[in-house]
């Protein structure tokens, strides 16, 4: 069974380019990158260390100004930081306010937002519940483990209900144990949200294990090498998911792809 999101692009990304800084100082994170993300979908980008992947991610949420290329979400060109898009950073530690409650550190981007008191705690609630924390709401966030930092993180991002959920390494610091309850955490969310994630890692199985599709980019000045899609249908799960023949397939796949990348730089 194949996983069926909707035909409409909630993201459309085209002909991208993004050069740092100007004239001899000029620096091309990214040359061209172009590729779409339809509602529901979670697509997983991977690349080399460097490749312009952050860069990617803060064009998209229009954090970055871009150079050149085309950014829309649901249909509206990206300018400054679209009211449907969250964003989850590799770097919890520094996310989190430690001088603040999780429940309030959950709450803090909705301030100022209009949103009644009631609603704010109600959606603090859920999102907390969601991720497994609704009893360490009164907590710091420096009493929890790195993994329950990143799942506040997570639940602060969706109590903001994004449409499009932009993450980027997200779980690049946590043991390996707590990253397999994490990325089922992420599929989980994105069926009960109905929601569509955009996820960056450099962890090949990881990309397999979560993507419907996988955007593969070159070094930097990074281009898409190529776009995989991941025919592994919903209802996946650590074990029998990554012991499919298939998955092996996708494994051996994408790690052709950025082998032959790096082939090609020691011999360029
Ligand atoms: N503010 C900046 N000014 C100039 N160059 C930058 C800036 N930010 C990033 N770069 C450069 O752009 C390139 C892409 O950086 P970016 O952080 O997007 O890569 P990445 O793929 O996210 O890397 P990593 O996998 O290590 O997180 C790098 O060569 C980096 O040095
Ligand atoms: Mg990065």
């Amino acid at each position: 069974m194949t996983s069926t999101p909707s035909a409409h692009p909630v993201l459309r990304v085209a002909g991208l380019s993004k050069t740092y800084g100007s004239g001899t100082r000029a620096f091309q994170a990214i040359a061209d990158v172009s590729f779409e993300v339809r509602a529901g979908e979670i697509v997983c980008i991977v690349g080399p260390s460097g490749a312009g992947k952050t860069t990617l991610l803060k064009c998209l949420s229009g954090l970055l100004e871009r150079s050149a290329g085309v950014i829309e979400c649901a249909g509206e060109t990206v300018r400054g930081t679209p009211r449907q898009m969250a964003l989850v950073f590799q770097e919890y530690g520094r996310s989190l306010m430690p001088w603040l409650t999780v429940e309030r550190n959950v709450m803090l981007p909705l301030r100022g937002k209009g949103i009644a008191e009631d609603e704010m705690q109600g959606r603090m609630r859920n999102s907390l519940a969601a991720v497994g924390l609704a009893q360490a709401a009164k907590k710091y966030p420096w009493q929890l483990s790195g993994g329950m930092q990143q799942r506040v993180a997570i639940a602060r991002a969706l109590a903001y209900r994004p449409e499009v959920l932009l993450m980027d390494e997200p779980f690049a610091s946590v043991d390996a144990q707590t990253r397999m309850d994490l990325e089922d955490l992420v599929l989980q969310i994105r069926d009960e949200f109905a929601i569509t994630i955009v996820f960056v890692t450099h962890d090949i199985e990881e990309s397999i294990y979560l993507g419907d599709r996988v955007v593969v980019l070159s070094r930097s000045p990074t281009r898409v090498r190529r776009v995989v899609d991941v025919a592994l249908g919903k209802g996946r799960n650590q074990v029998d998911t990554k012991g499919l023949p298939a998955f092996d397939e996708y494994r051996r796949e994408l790690m052709s792809l950025l082998d032959r990348q790096i082939h090609r730089d020691a011999t360029a």
